[in-house]
């Protein structure tokens, strides 16, 4: 697996670093009050779980499955939302993310939960790919700005495999063609 990877853009100790830094804003923005963390599944998964370690006040945890990629490296430009929508109503709403790219997915996500009633909302993204976005989304809380090229690992998929690699990555060319 780790032979399919030409380059590695954040390394273990990138991502910790990362963590504790948004972990440590979160912590100081949201004292006294008691954040929602809303994971999007699947691959905000990792990040969701070194970020919730790194904040030092009270914060519950929900998750939300939704998909925007069908196949490949292309953005499909749908985004669907599956299963159960957690009860934000009245509630501080942090939407954790891996990567915030053409911004559809984060778009239909705030405007569901501001419609259910959520009394605020912040966007938290490991990685933002300005250069992708097609609408005006933008995130809160950034861990890195992402070179504009497909990453893996960290969560982040290709056809679904590469998710478990604990670093980001971009693929070798020849993977592609496979
Ligand atoms: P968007 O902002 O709606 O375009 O979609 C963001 C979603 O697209 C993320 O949650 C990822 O699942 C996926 N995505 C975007 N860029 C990449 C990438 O470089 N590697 C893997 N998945 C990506
Ligand atoms: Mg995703």
């Amino acid at each position: 697996m780790n032979n399919d990877i030409l380059k590695v853009c954040f390394s273990e100790n990138d991502i910790l670093e990362i963590t504790k830094r948004l972990g440590k804003e979160i912590s100081k923005d949201y004292e006294g009050k008691t954040p929602m963390l809303i994971c999007l599944l699947k691959g905000a998964v990792p990040f969701m779980s070194d970020l919730c370690k790194q904040i030092t006040i009270p914060m519950t945890q929900e998750f939300l499955k939704v998909s925007s990629y069908h196949g490949g490296t292309a953005s499909s430009g749908i985004v669907n939302v599956r299963g159960d929508i957690p009860e934000v109503k009245g509630k501080d709403v942090i939407l954790v993310e891996d990567i915030l790219d053409t911004g559809r997915t984060l778009a239909l996500v705030k405007k569901l939960f501001l419609d259910k009633g959520a009394k605020s909302i912040k966007i938290c993204v490991f990685l933002d790919k300005p250069e992708g976005r097609v609408n005006d989304m933008r995130a809160d809380y950034i861990g890195a700005i992402c070179p504009n090229e497909f990453v893996v690992g960290y969560g982040l998929d290709y056809n679904e495999l590469y998710r478990n690699l604990p670093y980001v990555g971009v693929l070798k060319e020849e993977v592609y063609s496979k």
